[in-house]
């Protein structure tokens, strides 16, 4: 199969399929995740979503009994064989449904990633934490707060804090599973707006159960469902003109 030019396709997946154990999650998926675009991953609960997510970025590495054959290129290199796991996953961050901010201040929830980088100086760590927390929209509500406990935040605004802890490792992805679920409609549209500012700069890769989020922010959308890819288009085009019945059922709410 040709591979795809990596400048204008962050990932591309080439007949993936993963199992735990004997249990097959994950059926020959191919598609390629175009650049600095949204892609909204929809589906009914268990169809793999998450395990997919997960894939892009080695989080199943840690799951015991999890295999997984095919092939995943990052831009350009083959993930299970040309790219260090732990790289990796400075390169593709992840943002989960439920904000997971570190027991720490609002400042070293930020500045962990970059320390661990072997990141020191603190006139450095200072510009990176105002940047990512800038970029994540939460500077002006938290650059008071800098060194008190994230865990004093409102949900909301832990979940962009996240965000910005992802943004200071200097990912050229973002992962998303979820990541609006555990909040309130005006939060919700915060992280909206948030991801279609970040889309300039990053891949986004976002799992939603919500059809009205897919529309609005996404470019493209991967219908899944048990295990496979059973379309994956436009996000216009799939909204408007699916052309799987089960995929026009799913979005019209009639199951899942
Ligand atoms: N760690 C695991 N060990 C064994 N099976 C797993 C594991 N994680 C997920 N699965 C199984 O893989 C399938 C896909 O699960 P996954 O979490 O990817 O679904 P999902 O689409 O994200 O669902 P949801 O919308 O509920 O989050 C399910 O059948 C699930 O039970
Ligand atoms: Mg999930």
């Amino acid at each position: 199969m040709a591979k795809a030019d990596p400048v204008e396709y962050t990932f591309d997946v080439n007949g993936l399929d993963l199992y735990y154990d004997q249990t097959q999650a994950l059926k020959d998926i191919s598609m390629k995740i175009q650049k600095n675009q949204i892609t909204a991953l929809i589906g009914p609960s268990g169809c793999g979503k998450s395990t997919f997510i997960k894939t892009l970025n080695r989080m199943n590495d840690w799951i015991e009994g999890c295999h997984v054959t095919g092939q995943i290129l990052f831009e350009g290199k083959d993930i299970f064989k040309e790219v260090d796991s732990l790289a990796l996953r400075y390169r593709v961050g992840m943002v989960f449904q439920q904000p997971t901010p570190f027991p720490k201040s609002v400042f070293e929830n930020v500045a962990y990633g970059p320390r661990i980088q072997g990141i020191s100086n603190k006139k450095e760590l200072e510009e990176i934490v105002e940047q990512s927390l800038r970029q994540a929209a939460c500077w002006d509500e938290m650059k008071d707060r800098l060194h008190q406990s994230a865990l004093g935040l409102s949900g909301g605004q832990q979940q962009r804090l996240c965000i910005a802890r992802t943004l200071a490792a200097r990912p050229s992805v973002i992962l998303m599973d979820e990541p609006t679920s555990a909040l309130d409609p005006i939060s919700t549209q915060k992280i909206e707006d948030l991801a279609l500012e970040l889309k300039e700069k990053y891949t986004i890769v976002i799992v939603t159960h919500s059809m009205q989020q897919a529309r609005r922010i996404s470019d493209k959308t991967a219908f899944f469902l048990l295990g496979e890819l059973l379309e994956f288009n436009d996000t216009i085009e799939m909204f408007t003109n699916p052309s799987n019945p089960k995929t026009e059922e799913y979005i019209t709410g009639r199951f899942g």
